[in-house]
């Protein structure tokens, strides 16, 4: 049969990627450019300074996608793009991108929940057996999803407040850490212990929710009393006192959805997925509670913003036969899964 060759464009926050995905499974290139170096003197990303990003690297990361899959746009099945959520000038420029070329060489056009897309990386690791369970967590999401059949989600719980990366980005500058301070927390962490035990929110509760703008308020509180005492504290357990309490949380609530929703696999997504301590604890605990049930964790180059999973998630529109859109396709910022 016929090679399904799909071009995925992913623009939602401060990475331009494209990539081409052969037959859902198989990634032929996954470009990505990074803007985070212009984005650190802020502490966080700028969305006027993303979108301008987005605009100059877009076109090459294009054609560097297709010389090195080796593909020209007659060889295309479809043209795949993020509409949401994300920031909406930095949506926008991916759409634009997408519809254009879509147009001009008379590509179907499918638009991708950019939350489908981490769930999906998944997909480029090991087939996937619905239902599954997805825990997304990232500098925007914290999401616990069961995914009933292809394309079919249903949200069981979200952050009440802050992301997972999100609390880790800002407990990451208090101390003195550039953004995005996760993978440093988490390199800390592997060297200090649990000596500080912050609050574990919301744990005992009866629902899939989670609440992380606490722990992060406790952190920050304990830090400046200590600063104001002149006390000192080491930085390696104040990393790995607040990822214990992230990671429990995490794991806890996620366990807890195992136990109500028979599953044969469990998908950890997003940029916080390349979290090492969340990683062993999860493993650690599926082994103990759920030992048949598989962990599957992307390589870490697809668990943050790509356009690769994109790709993966748009083959999963195409074979539910998913409509196309049109040329009046728009960015939702908020868009739910
Ligand atoms: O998925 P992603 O690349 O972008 C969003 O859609 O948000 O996730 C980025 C987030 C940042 O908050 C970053 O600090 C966090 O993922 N992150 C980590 C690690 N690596 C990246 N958080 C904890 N541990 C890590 N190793
Ligand atoms: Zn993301």
């Amino acid at each position: 049969s016929r090679r399904e060759l799909i071009l995925a464009f992913e623009t939602s926050c401060d990475e331009t990627s494209v990539a081409v995905i052969e037959s859902g499974r198989q990634i032929l290139s996954n470009i990505i450019a990074t803007q985070i170096k212009s984005h650190q003197r802020f502490g966080g990303v700028v969305p006027e300074v993303a979108s301008r990003h987005h605009v100059e690297q877009i076109l090459h990361c294009t054609d560097l996608a297709l010389t090195e899959a080796q593909v020209g746009y007659e060889d295309l099945s479809a043209i795949a793009v993020t509409y949401g959520p994300g920031l909406v000038g930095s949506l926008l420029i991916g759409i634009s991108a997408a519809k254009a070329l879509a147009y001009a060489h008379h590509l179907p056009l499918l638009p991708i929940n950019h939350l489908a897309g981490h769930i999906y990386a998944a997909q480029l690791v090991k087939p996937l057996v619905y239902p599954f369970m997805a825990l997304v967590v990232s500098g925007g999401h914290t999401e616990l999803v069961l995914v009933s059949a292809p394309n079919q989600f249903e949200l069981l719980g979200e952050t009440r407040d802050d992301a997972a990366g999100e609390a880790y980005d800002k407990i990451g500058r208090v101390l003195g850490i550039n953004y995005p301070a996760g993978k440093e927390v988490d390199r800390l962490a592997h060297l200090g212990r649990d000596t500080f035990k912050f609050p574990r929110a919301m744990i005992d509760e009866d629902n899939f929710d989670f609440s992380f703008s606490g722990l992060k308020s406790a952190f920050i509180n304990r830090v400046h009393h200590a600063s104001q005492i002149g006390e000192t504290l080491a930085r390696e357990d104040l990393a790995a006192s607040f990822q214990a309490s992230v990671g429990e949380v995490l794991v806890t609530k996620t366990m807890h959805a195992l136990a109500q929703y028979p599953v044969e696999q469990l998908v950890i997504a997003g940029g916080v997925a390349a979290n090492q301590g969340l990683r062993e604890m999860m493993s650690a605990n599926l082994a103990t509670n759920f030992p048949e049930i598989e962990l599957i964790v992307p390589p870490l180059r697809l668990c943050g913003d790509n356009a690769a999973m994109i790709g993966a998630a748009a083959q999963v529109s195409l074979d539910t036969g998913a409509p196309a859109a049109d040329l009046t396709l728009n960015a939702d910022p908020s868009l739910d899964l």
